[in-house]
């Protein structure tokens, strides 16, 4: 079963530049979860924050008893390899093949012997859907295979923990749709802890059991998927709708002025109101039911009296059978 990753008051600048402040949230054991967020928020800093490649100057990010930020390198080195991370450009070694790609990490931390690493290596290029590929170069195969070998090169260490970096960007929405369930798929065959950074609104709606958005240098708000969807907080409404109208601008934060303009001609007919929720995606037929989606069922059950109206009735609305489908 996965691992639960609790992040408490991390704060991370580069010199004077304020990265981001006080993030405080939980990954829940063997649940998905998504952090949204415009570009330069942030994200991948907090990622690489919480598997230990960058120090915070302030908080503590807590994964089996080690402190990824302060406890000692050769314990946070040992815990690393709990995590499996993609990376936001694939980070691909481009003279090598993608079978020796996926291979790596194996011959570089454990002892193994080619034959075993062979097989696992196959493995993993079996289920992100790479066989009959293993032998090509980065350079020989698209965009969306190289996120897929990515994938497997994260998977190969047997992770507990599972971060992606943008798993969908420059891919086209028929395989999007396709990664998605990959992701959910994944999620019930090995019970993995999951956090995916991703500006993809369709994976935001139908992968996660909980949402978080970082902008202006804070995490806006982090729960389960219901509360963001159905939120009206300005940030996340805007974001989750694409429009331009709103606090979100090119440089993150619009000024006042733009702002006050905006109200002005939108004169309060900010779109808001509750979305509606599409329906999670579950595992494909034949694979097991998702421990994590079961826990997080009696998980957020228990916290139903905090949570505002809206993101309750979308989820008394997801335990709803529908006629023909239905729901665990
Ligand atoms: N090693 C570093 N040294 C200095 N500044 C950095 C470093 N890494 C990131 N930054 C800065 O931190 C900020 C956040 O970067 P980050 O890559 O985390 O954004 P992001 O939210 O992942 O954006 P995107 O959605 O475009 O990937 C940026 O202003 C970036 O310039
Ligand atoms: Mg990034």
């Amino acid at each position: 079963m996965g691992i639960e990753v609790v992040v408490e008051g991390l704060t991370k600048s580069f010199g004077k530049q304020n990265i981001w402040q006080d993030v405080s949230l939980t990954l829940p054991a063997g649940e998905v979860s998504v952090m949204l967020g415009p570009s330069g928020t942030g994200k991948t800093v907090f990622l690489k924050s919480v598997i230990g490649l960058l120090k915070p100057e302030k908080g503590r990010v807590l994964v089996n008893g080690v402190d990824m930020v302060n406890s000692p390198e050769k314990d946070i080195m040992e815990a690393r390899k709990l995590f499996g991370l993609m990376f936001q450009d694939g980070a691909l070694f481009g003279s090598m093949s993608l079978f020796d790609n996926i291979a790596f990490p194996l011959r570089e931390h454990t002892r193994k012997k080619e034959s075993e690493i062979r097989r696992i290596v196959m493995e993993r290029i079996d289920i992100v859907g790479l066989i009959g590929a293993e032998e090509k170069l980065p350079g020989e195969i698209s965009g969306g295979m190289r996120k897929r070998a990515g994938l497997a090169r994260a998977l190969v260490l047997d992770p507990q923990i599972i971060l992606c970096d943008e798993p969908d960007s420059g891919l086209d929405p028929v395989r999007t749709a396709y990664l998605s369930q990959l992701l959910i798929d994944l999620n019930a065959q090995i019970d993995a802890t999951m956090l995916i950074v991703t500006h993809n609104l369709d994976i935001a709606a139908t992968v996660p059991d909980n949402m978080g958005m970082l902008f202006c240098r804070n995490l806006v708000t982090f729960g389960p998927r219901e509360v963001l969807l159905t939120s009206d907080t300005p940030v996340v409404s805007q974001f989750l709708s694409g429009r331009r109208q709103g606090p979100i601008g090119m440089s993150e934060e619009k000024d006042a002025a733009t702002l006050a303009a905006e109200r002005t001609v939108a004169q309060g007919h900010v779109p808001a109101g509750p979305r509606t929720v599409v329906p999670q995606l579950e595992p494909s037929p034949g694979l097991p039911v998702r421990q994590g989606a079961l826990r997080r069922r009696e998980r957020v059950h228990a916290m139903m009296g905090q949570l505002p109206e809206a993101a309750r009735a979308a989820i008394r609305n997801s335990y709803t059978p529908t006629p023909g489908g239905g729901r665990p």
